[in-house]
């Protein structure tokens, strides 16, 4: 497994046991979603594996190995966040968010490699590198906040919520783009209440339901399967039996 998590407790002052016993995995290469509603804790479980937030109990490790999650060590082992509601620097450039995004590092010159492959990824970000981000509309915001979480160059790279204000053919993009992003090599978790566009693009997939994960399988696996249909899809059992019933009658 490049990361793992291992039996995560996250509380919000002694009250609020936000993440239950949370173990998953994400193999090199894959895309693994975790789909979950409204405060089923996706964010907490970002913030965490990035060390914002610090666990009563469990572990995060890469490769096997365990890391202390503090935010520049998260960043140093590999593990990038592209935030919920992008969290951009507004009265910043595109290409200043973008620097940004590799403070870590002192190679000039693959900083540079990376920005090329940002561009080609998100063409119009090179077309805008002296706007200002909070100028952008939504959906080339998401893209340039993605784009400042590849400047590091992660091995894996986290989205809490891509798909989030977003019309639905700027949701197609942005899923299209991830799925580029994993064919050149970044591993994703992606955590998301679009369970549909989720699941549709996810190798494996979990679910989260208040702090605990429920259940797990392949991508389509997920879809099909009648609780997370009627849950998440939106797709309630009558109608199904209802469509069963017209399809008899054909
Ligand atoms: N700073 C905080 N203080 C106290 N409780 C919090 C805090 N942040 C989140 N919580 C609680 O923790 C739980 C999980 O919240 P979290 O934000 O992780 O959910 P989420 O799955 O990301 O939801 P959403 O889809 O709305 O973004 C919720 O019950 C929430 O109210
Ligand atoms: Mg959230």
């Amino acid at each position: 497994m490049l990361l793992s998590v291992e039996g995560l407790n996250v509380f919000y002052g002694e009250a609020i046991h936000a993440l239950r016993d949370v173990s998953f995995g994400v193999e090199e290469g894959e895309i693994v979603s975790i789909i979950g509603a409204n405060g089923a804790g996706k964010s907490t479980l970002m913030w965490t594996l990035v060390g914002l937030l610090k666990p009563k109990s469990g572990r995060i490790l890469m490769r096997g190995k365990p890391i202390r999650p503090i935010p520049h060590l998260s960043v140093a082992a590999g593990i990038a966040l592209v935030p919920e509601r992008r969290r951009l620097f507004p009265h910043l450039t595109v290409r200043e968010n973008l620097i940004l995004g590799a403070y870590l590092r002192k190679d000039r010159k693959g900083v540079e490699e990376d920005a090329e492959l940002v561009y080609r990824l998100f063409p119009i970000l090179k077309e805008r590198l002296s706007q200002y981000a909070g100028t952008l509309s939504g959906g080339q915001q998401q893209m340039l906040a993605i784009g400042r979480a590849l400047m590091s160059r992660p091995k894996v790279l986290l989205l809490d919520e891509p798909s989030l204000g977003l019309a639905p053919v700027l949701v197609d993009q942005v899923f299209k783009a991830i799925q580029d992003i994993a064919s050149s090599g970044t591993t994703i978790l992606l955590v998301e209440q679009n369970a549909l566009e989720a699941l549709q693009i996810a190798h494996r997939a979990y679910v989260l339901e208040v702090g605990r994960i429920v259940l797990e399988g392949k991508g389509k696996e997920l879809l099909d399967n009648p609780i997370v249909r009627a849950a998440y899809l939106g797709v309630a059992q009558h109608t199904e039996i209802l469509l069963e019933r017209t399809d008899n009658k054909v």
